[in-house]
Parts: C-alpha cells; sequence; structure tokens
C-alpha cells in the first residue's frame, strides 16, 4: 500500500473511517514512526507496542490524560472556575499510588463480582430492549448507538459504583453527553469555539462531581464509601481532588468505551450473514467472537506514554520526554502475529492475545465486564429482535474520530 508517511492526518474522516490501510503502511515501511504535527512518535508493532507497555520504567504513563491539543485562555479559565484538576490516580499515575487505587478496581470489577453482576445486567439489558422494541414499532426505526448501546453500560456502571440514585438527579443522557463532551475535549481537535464550549460541559460534570464528594450521606458499598476509607501510601486520606479525579475516569472510562465496542460489534453481527441468528440459537456464540472485533476493530485505537530516558526501538533513537502514541488497533492486524488478520476468526488459536485492554501494570480493570456486557448484550438483543437488519446501509456510517477512540455514531436497524 502506498502511502506517504508525511501525510498520515490522525484527525482526517477518511482515515476514521477506515484507517486499515495507514495502519498497514504503517507497520511495514514506518513501525516507529514520528508524526510532526502533533509531536508523537507513532509505534504499530505487536510485539514493540507490548514491550513498551510491559517495561512501565522506561515508558511512563504519565501523559495518558493530556490533552492532545492546547487550551486556549478561555478554556483553561472556564476549566479553572471549577477547579478542574485530574491528579494522576489509575491510567496516569506512574507513582507508588497506583497500586492502591488499582486495588480498589479490582475489588470492585474482579471475575467474581462479573459473575454475579449478571442478572442485574441481564435486567438492565431487558428494560433497554423493552423500550428500544416501543421505538421500533412507533417509528420503524431505531438507533442503537444511541440507545442499547449508549444507556446499558452506562446504567450499570451507575449501580456497580453505587451512584445510581445520585446519577437520577442529572440524568443518565447529561452524564452521556458529559462523557463525550470531555473524550472530545482531551482526544479532539475542536476549534476555538467549541473547546470552549466543550470544557463548559467538562467543568459542569466536574463540579456535580466535586459536590458529590463532599456531600454527606451514607456511602457503604460504594466507590465513594471505597475512596473516603482508602490512605495513600503516607498514610493521608484522599483529598476532594484525587476522589473527584477517580470518578471522573472511571464514569467516562466505564461506559464511553463499552458504548462504542457495542456499536461497532452491532453493525458488524448485523452485516454479516447468519450471524444474528446464531447469537440467538447458541449462547456463548457471541464471546469468542467479541475478542475478534476487540482484535481487530477496538473502540480505543491508541494509547500514550512518554519516555523516562533517551531509548532505541526497532533502531530508532526517541529521546528522554518523547510522546508516544501507541497503535493498539494496528496491532491487532499485525500478520506476524495474527493470521489473515483481516477475517473475524472465533477459532484462532490466540484470540484474547489482542491489547484492546492494554497489558501489564495498567491493563484495563474492567475488561472482563466489558466482555461480559458485550456477550449479555448481543445474545438478548438477537433473542429479542430476531430479523433486526440495518436501515442505513447506503452511505458509509458517521464516524467519531478521536486520536484514541474510533466508533460509529450511529447504527440505525430496523425489523426485517
Ligand atoms: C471495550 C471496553 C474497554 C476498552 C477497550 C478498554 C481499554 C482500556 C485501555 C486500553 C486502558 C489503558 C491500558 C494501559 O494503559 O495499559 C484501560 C484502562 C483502564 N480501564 Fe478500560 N477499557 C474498556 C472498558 C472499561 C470498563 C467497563 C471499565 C470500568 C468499569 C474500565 C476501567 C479502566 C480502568 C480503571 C483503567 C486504568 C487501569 C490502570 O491504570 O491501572 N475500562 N482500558
Amino acid at each position: 500500500m502506498a502511502i506517504s508517511m508525511s501525510s498520515v492526518d490522525l484527525f482526517d474522516e477518511a482515515y476514521a473511517l477506515d484507517p486499515f490501510p495507514v495502519w498497514d503502511a504503517l507497520r511495514e515501511t514506518a513501525p516507529v514512526h514520528y508524526e510532526p504535527d502533533t509531536g508523537l512518535w507513532l509505534v504499530s508493532r505487536y510485539d514493540d507496542v507490548r514491550a513498551v507497555l510491559l517495561d512501565t520504567d522506561t515508558f511512563l504513563p504519565d501523559n495518558a490524560m493530556d490533552a492532545i491539543g492546547r487550551f486556549s485562555v478561555q478554556t483553561l479559565r472556564v476549566l479553572a472556575r471549577a477547579k478542574f484538576a485530574l491528579p494522576p490516580t489509575l491510567a496516569s499515575n506512574g507513582g507508588e499510588s497506583h497500586a492502591g487505587y488499582r486495588r480498589i478496581m479490582t475489588r470492585l470489577l474482579n471475575a467474581q463480582a462479573v459473575t454475579a453482576a449478571v442478572p442485574m445486567v441481564e435486567q438492565v439489558v431487558g428494560e433497554c430492549l423493552d423500550q428500544v422494541g416501543e421505538r421500533l414499532d412507533t417509528d420503524g426505526v431505531c438507533d442503537l448507538a444511541t440507545t442499547l448501546a449508549q444507556d446499558v453500560p452506562l446504567r450499570v456502571l451507575l449501580r456497580l459504583i453505587g451512584l445510581e440514585r445520585q446519577a437520577n438527579d442529572v440524568g443518565i443522557d447529561n452524564l452521556a453527553r458529559w462523557s463525550d463532551a470531555s473524550l472530545e475535549l482531551f482526544w479532539g481537535r475542536p476549534d476555538a469555539g467549541r473547546q470552549r464550549a466543550l470544557a463548559c460541559e467538562a467543568a459542569d460534570f466536574y463540579s456535580w462531581l466535586r459536590e458529590l464528594v463532599t456531600r454527606p450521606g451514607p456511602q457503604e458499598d460504594t466507590l465513594l464509601g471505597a475512596l473516603a476509607a482508602h490512605r495513600l501510601p503516607g498514610g493521608e486520606p484522599l483529598g476532594v481532588a484525587e476522589t473527584a479525579a477517580v470518578l471522573y475516569f472511571m464514569i467516562i472510562a466505564g461506559q464511553a468505551t463499552t458504548r462504542q465496542m457495542l456499536s461497532i460489534m452491532y453493525r458488524r453481527a448485523l452485516a454479516e450473514p447468519g450471524l444474528w441468528q446464531r447469537f440467538a440459537d447458541e449462547p456463548g456464540s457471541a464471546q469468542p467472537w467479541t475478542e475478534e472485533v476487540l482484535r481487530r476493530e477496538p473502540p480505543i485505537t491508541t494509547w500514550r506514554r512518554v519516555t523516562g530516558r533517551p531509548v532505541t526501538l526497532r533502531g530508532v533513537d526517541i529521546p528522554a520526554g518523547a510522546p508516544l502514541l501507541l497503535m493498539l488497533a494496528s496491532t491487532g492486524s499485525d500478520p506476524e502475529m495474527f493470521e489473515n488478520p483481516e477475517q473475524l476468526c472465533p477459532y484462532r488459536p490466540n484470540p484474547r492475545k489482542h491489547l484492546a485492554f492494554g497489558v501489564g501494570r495498567h491493563r484495563c480493570s474492567g475488561a472482563e465486564l466489558a466482555r461480559m456486557e458485550a456477550g449479555v448484550m448481543m445474545r438478548m438483543t438477537a433473542s429479542r429482535l430476531p430479523g433486526l437488519r440495518l436501515a442505513d446501509t447506503s452511505s458509509p456510517p458517521e464516524m467519531l474520530g478521536l486520536l484514541s477512540f474510533r466508533a460509529p455514531l450511529h447504527v440505525l436497524v430496523e425489523r426485517g
């Protein structure tokens, strides 16, 4: 594939629609590539990305939550008024306090907790499917991306972290909008006006969280309760900023990514002949297929690290303090790791070896929850809505195309 590497535009609409040729070309011709427009070093081969993720002494997570663009003075003022601050807690924390925060996540999201949550997830999916059915009956079409795929992960997460009642005060649509605005503010390239508008949404979100953190009330068995009881390595409790930062990260990471994954899955499943019926007939058949979608088309396409010292990666010298863009999505199509990578083949020998959830010390704490939700959603949607089909196959889908997040924005369906 002849692609000029000087022309890689990571924010281009065409790239968001079909990034596979760019990923192939990067891996083949420039597996470690400096991109002058963003100042990022793109790393695209499976072995290299995995090695970087596992070497947390050399490649630090400190820049994981940095905004990709510069904030204007107006944007900074909006954020400052809300006391917006994201001190390192989870994804961007390379320090000694990380392990303690991570233990809280593990208690909340371990395999046993995820299994115990299945009946609750089934109940939420059932309720949301009732609404989809009603909408199909009245309107003839329904957008699964903005209904089912959005509402289920958000409602499930709020229940798991014990914030369902509090979230009702602001409404889950508002929460979803705040979360989307935050993703675009940090991982997009908005112009000045849009950046300020997005900052207002993120500031409203953060102000609500700060208010929740300081609100008196029973917190036992909730994430807020666990954070209130937590002590940092020096023995001190968490401040308001640390607690708000964990909630901010969790409410975004714990549902937006799952929604994006589900939107990708619905589009693909409904386009593949016979698959929908199989999900209904063979419970469990969606599980290995989910791994294949996560490998080939993960919702988190890239993740960042920064070099802690000068390094040489695949013969390329990289200075200290250089931001790396790990092309997680490209690694799932690396033919050195996955045979015939373009084919979704649930029975390949290494289906869970993909890097969609990262690997090592910062590997996604919510991986098992996301997998479980995907399985339940595909099985129940296919059983309750047999014959469902895509209603908008004529034009290419409108895509969310941020630096690290990619998914169809809409999945319009109708009854067959
Ligand atoms: C399909 C859905 C998801 C994908 C693709 C995904 C992917 C990722 C990735 C790539 C990372 C960074 C890994 C690294 O730095 O090495 C991450 C971190 C994280 N994710 Fe997820 N995630 C998903 C869903 C979730 C869910 C549902 C939750 C929680 C309910 C969650 C919680 C977290 C947390 C807490 C971290 C930070 C872990 C740490 O730094 O110790 N994620 N995720």
